[in-house]
């Protein structure tokens, strides 16, 4: 099969879906993604959409709330560009047919409902009951697989881009992509005039974290192998409040809960939010997730509790209607009890630097959503803004796609993958074991508190697992878990960087050694330059430093 195409697309969440269904009536599409198309945090995603949708509400209270939140790193061009863009980007979902939860009465400001998630002043997040990413995913999903003029990869895991640079052309323009063919074993080119990078993000870096399996960085890593910068890896969100069973690894208990009146208890019943800020249980994440972590702790308890039952169960059981059938399976009634909960890893605030439109430091490629760095969330995100940052970047990128000429590679021109030097694996055990390796050291030294100790005990470590894993990458036929763990590997290196290079604790980084922000400069991004950075031809894609 012919593996051209105008644009290649690597990931099927709202970024990449969204951004096939806006250029796919003039561009051969061609989407990629590594299982099924809709596996992938957007999936998952409960709470909703961070926009402004309510006559009482207003740009300015949305943009104010996400600086407010990003602990002085937002870039405002970016919070000015994504809020003033998400009435149309919700717009558009509606138009494709979405179904949003309706307002409770008719005497409501907005046509919808909107739950109220922390850090954000107004009640801002339309939702589809609490399985706003299910919602999203497959409206999206539908539309994708009628188009004519898109190719659906499944199974289908990216490797590694191809560049001008890499293959001795002139210029630094991304040409396409090896990609595995997971069932064949087999590695192709995938050639085209645009690459855009939707690969999410790079939570499962952490032993416990809410993301399904993909979230690996892959497009980080990719990107940043290329010579693209990154920017504030150091930045991972811990969600505060994960149901603790043994059986439910991943499963979260959306924000919402706490928006509509959740409150946090000790395993004594007892209330310990407003100790640590006067917004309680609606403070931003890094807040309460930092709290429980400290009262977990300090009490050498297991979990804290999520209790709701205070509110009627029919509200409970209309609001919440998939959280409260998957905790019941669980053994949790939380309309009478309350839930058991811990925070896990559950957002990459960091990401590949881009522009406005998503552009990387490479000509024709792009990222978007939570691969990205766009400067939006600064040192943490906010609630609901990611979905949002994906659906207006997704915009941003197809404009600026379709703004200019495609230009593709002509078939047979770039040099096919060389599987001449390797063999197949004689000890998978390398992977698994490394893979587990790497997830506790990043779970217990870099996690939601960390010291400069406990980094150098994290860098020293990934920097032989960085030596295991190339030797063995050189020598043997890639898989998809060898992929995955080159890339987590990778990535673990650029967070550990990240936060090694950060003295002092701002939004979601926090540590022993600085447990106060540095006031005495202004707030900096924190951005990695690759050894193959072009330094004499680099792209004018600039970082701002913060609002
Ligand atoms: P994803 O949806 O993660 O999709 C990534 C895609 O890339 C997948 O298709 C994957 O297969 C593909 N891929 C990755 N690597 C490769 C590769 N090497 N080759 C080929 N394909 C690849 N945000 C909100 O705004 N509101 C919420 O309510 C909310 N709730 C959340 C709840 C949960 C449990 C989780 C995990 C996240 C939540 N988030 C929420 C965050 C939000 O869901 C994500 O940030 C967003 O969905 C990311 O979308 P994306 O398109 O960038 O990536
Ligand atoms: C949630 O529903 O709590 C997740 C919201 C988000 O991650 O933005």
């Amino acid at each position: 099969m012919d593996n051209v195409c105008d644009v290649l697309v690597i990931g099927g969440g709202a970024a990449g879906l969204s951004l096939a269904l806006r250029l796919a009536d003039s561009h051969d599409i061609c989407l990629i993604s590594k299982g099924i198309l809709s596996e992938g945090s957007t999936l998952y995603a409960q709470g909703g959409i961070a926009a402004v949708m309510d006559p009482g509400d207003s740009i300015d209270a949305h943009v104010a709330d996400t600086i407010n939140a990003g602990a002085g790193l937002c870039d405002p061009l970016a919070v000015q560009h994504v809020a003033a863009e998400g009435p149309e980007a919700v717009r558009w979902l509606i138009d494709q047919g979405v179904p949003f939860t309706p307002a409770e009465t008719q005497s409501a400001g907005s046509t919808f409902h909107l739950t109220r998630e922390g850090g954000h002043s107004k009640r801002r997040v339309i939702h589809a009951a609490d399985a706003t990413g299910r919602a999203v995913e497959t409206t999206l999903e539908q539309q994708v697989r009628a188009h004519p003029r898109i190719r659906i990869c499944e199974n289908h895991t990216a490797v590694d881009l191809v560049t001008s640079t890499k293959i001795g052309l002139p210029g630094n323009r991304c040409l396409g992509a090896y990609i595995l063919e997971r069932q064949s074993r087999k590695v192709r080119l995938f050639s085209a005039s645009f690459v855009v990078l939707a690969t999410g993000g790079a939570s499962k870096v952490y032993l416990y974290t809410s993301n399904p399996d993909t979230s690996t960085g892959d497009g980080i890593a990719m990107a940043w192998r290329a010579g693209c910068r990154v920017a504030n890896m150091e930045f991972n969100q811990f969600h505060p409040t994960c149901l603790f069973h043994p059986q439910a690894k991943t499963f979260l208990i959306t924000e919402a809960v706490r928006g509509e009146g959740g409150i946090l208890r000790l395993p004594d019943g007892s209330e310990f939010m407003q100790r640590f800020d006067a917004r309680a249980e609606l403070a931003p994440r890094d807040i309460v997730a930092r709290a429980i972590d400290h009262e977990m702790k300090r009490l050498g308890s297991d979990c804290v509790y999520l209790d709701i039952s205070h509110k009627p169960a029919e509200f409970i059981t209309s609001h919440f209607p998939n959280v409260y059938a998957s905790c019941l399976e669980f053994g949790y009634d939380m309309t009478r009890e309350p839930l058991p909960v811990v925070p896990a890893a559950h957002y990459t605030c960091g990401g590949v630097v881009t522009d406005m439109h998503g552009c990387t430091d490479i000509e024709g490629l792009y990222a978007i959503g939570e691969v990205a760095h766009t400067g939006l969330h600064g040192a943490n995100r906010m609630a609901s803004n990611s979905l949002l940052e994906c659906l207006v970047f997704a915009k941003s990128a197809s404009e600026h796609i379709l703004a200019q000429p495609c230009r593709k590679p002509k078939a047979g021109a770039l040099p096919p993958w060389d599987e001449s030097r390797v063999t197949n694996s004689d000890e998978e055990v390398v992977v698994t074991h490394n893979w587990q390796e790497l997830r506790r050291f990043m779970w217990d030294y870099v996690g939601i508190v960390r010291t400069s100790k406990r980094l150098q005990r994290a860098k020293r470590r990934v920097d032989l697992l960085h030596l295991e894993i190339d030797e063995y990458y050189g020598n043997f036929r890639v898989t998809s878990d060898l992929l995955e763990l080159r890339n987590l590997v990778l990535v673990s290196d650029l967070i550990i960087q990240s936060a090694m290079q950060r003295k002092e604790s701002r939004g979601l980084h926090y540590t022993l050694d600085y447990p106060a922000p540095d006031e005495s400069h202004k707030p900096h991004n924190t951005v990695l330059t690759p050894p193959n950075y072009p330094e004499s031809e680099s792209a004018d894609v600039t970082v701002a430093s913060g609002s």
